[in-house]
Formats: C-alpha cells, sequence, structure tokens
C-alpha cells in the first residue's frame, strides 16, 4: 500500500547522507569521519546548490562544524540557507553556520539564550514537530530542502514520512567501532534501494524511504 506524504504542498525534502562499509555515520563519540571521495563531495556539493536550505541537527553542528555552503568545481560558492535543529539552543557560539554569510535559521524551544548570527524560532517543544517546521520553512518560501543528517535528525523524517528522495553513499572505508549508526533496525527489511551506482569511492544509492518508515 502507498503510504500517503505529509510534506506541505510545493516544498520538496531530499535526505543525504554518508556511511562507512561497517554501517557508521560518525567515528567513535561521534567523531567526524571522512567517508565521501572528493568525486562524491562535488555531487554533495552540486546538490546543496539546488535547494533552498540545508537542514541539520545540533548535534551535527556541534561535532562537526560545518558550514553548509555549496562549493562548486568553478569556485562558486552558493549559500542556502542554514536551517538548524537545536530544541535545548546548545550549539556553541562562535560555530561556522553562525558566520552571517549565509541566512541561518534555528529552531528551538529554549527561550532564555540569545545567538548570534541566527533567526531564532523559539517554539513551544509541539511546535518542534517536524511537519509543524516544515510548515514554518514553507511558510518562509522555501521550496526544498535538503537534509544532512545526524542519525536522529534522519529518523525523525523517515518516521514522520517527509522525504521525497534519500540519497546514501556507502564510502569504500571501514571505520573504528563506536560510531553513530544510521540504521538500528528493530525488524529485518529488504529492498529498500531503488537504484545503485558504483562511484569513485563507493557506492550511491537511492532508498525509498517509505520502506524505511518506522525501522530505523
Ligand atoms: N556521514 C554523514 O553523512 C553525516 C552527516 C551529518 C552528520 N553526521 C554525523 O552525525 C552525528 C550527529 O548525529 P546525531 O544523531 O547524534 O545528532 P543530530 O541528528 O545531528 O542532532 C540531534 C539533535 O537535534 C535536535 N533535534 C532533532 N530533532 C529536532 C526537532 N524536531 N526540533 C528541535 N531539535 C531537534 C535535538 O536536540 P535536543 O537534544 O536539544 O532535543 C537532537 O539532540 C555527528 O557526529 C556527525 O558526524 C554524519
Amino acid at each position: 500500500m502507498a503510504i500517503s506524504r505529509i510534506v506541505p504542498e510545493g516544498l520538496e525534502v531530499t535526505v543525504n547522507v554518508a556511511q562507512s562499509l561497517n554501517g557508521y555515520i560518525s567515528g567513535p563519540g561521534g567523531r567526524t569521519a571522512m567517508i565521501s571521495s572528493l568525486q562524491d563531495q562535488e555531487r554533495v556539493h552540486r546538490l546543496r546548490s539546488s535547494v533552498d536550505g540545508i537542514l541539520v541537527g545540533a548535534n551535527t553542528v556541534i561535532n562537526d562544524d560545518p558550514d553548509l555552503t555549496a562549493r562548486l568545481p568553478s569556485g562558486e560558492i552558493v549559500r542556502p540557507t542554514r536551517i538548524i535543529l537545536d530544541a535545548a539552543l546548545k550549539i556553541p557560539d562562535g560555530s561556522r553556520v553562525l558566520d552571517t554569510r549565509s541566512r541561518t535559521i534555528v529552531f528551538t524551544s529554549n527561550h532564555s539564550r540569545k545567538l548570534n548570527g541566527a533567526e531564532l524560532v523559539a517554539v513551544h517543544p509541539d511546535e518542534l514537530s517536524l511537519p509543524a517546521i516544515l510548515e514554518r520553512l514553507s511558510g518562509m518560501g522555501l521550496k526544498s530542502i535538503l537534509v544532512e543528517g545526524g542519525a536522529n535528525v534522519i529518523s525523525g523524517f523517515v518516521s514522520s514520512r517527509l522525504i521525497d528522495r534519500f540519497y546514501l553513499f556507502i564510502g569504500n572505508v571501514i571505520i573504528p567501532e563506536g560510531g553513530i549508526r544510521l540504521f538500528s533496525m528493530e525488524v529485518e527489511i529488504r529492498d529498500v534501494v531503488r537504484e545503485a551506482r558504483v562511484v569513485d569511492g563507493g557506492v550511491l544509492m537511492e532508498l525509498y524511504p517509505e520502506k524505511l518508515v518506522n525501522k530505523i
């Protein structure tokens, strides 16, 4: 049975994430791990340049300190809106996403702290549900969003059925045990891959997001 999509009309949600051969998206303790090849990084930057917003969770900002811009081979830098989900408002001052060179929106339920370099959307915890956040983003005029992680945020999007396209790059690398896993299945599921191709440094897959619902 087809599962209906509940993303606001006119908003496209794409997930892109990289995992190691042994199933980790980060190294031990959440440390950043180099999983993508150079060719794959180029693909990710092209993908970033094609969307209105790039969304990540607070732990990704804390552990990776990404700047969430699209750096193209031509040298051009494209700056989609950066969207951070940070209920407790724990990302540190000085994080690269707060550099003010791109618009940054932080969704939080902490009303007590100020954060320079971002527009805070401080709402009641009930309004931090992912459908409510997407409604707000759609209302701000965003039409396409790339969700880059981490595992907590991606599993929220999967279980809320909010994903249109799901890209998973599996890098040709095994990293030390103890990192964060994208998939922690309680049950066995099969036939999740819609398309797969071997690329430089790994395999790029497109998954059926609806087949993962309630499973990760
Ligand atoms: N390999 C890759 O492609 C890739 C990409 C990105 C990240 N990563 C890795 O992923 C790791 C982090 O993953 P993670 O699962 O620990 O954390 P995460 O998903 O980056 O962030 C989780 C945090 O986001 C906040 N959050 C989630 N949903 C929210 C919502 N609806 N509203 C408000 N806040 C919300 C929560 O904050 P509260 O705790 O305050 O509720 C939660 O603790 C990093 O170590 C990074 O290296 C890997």
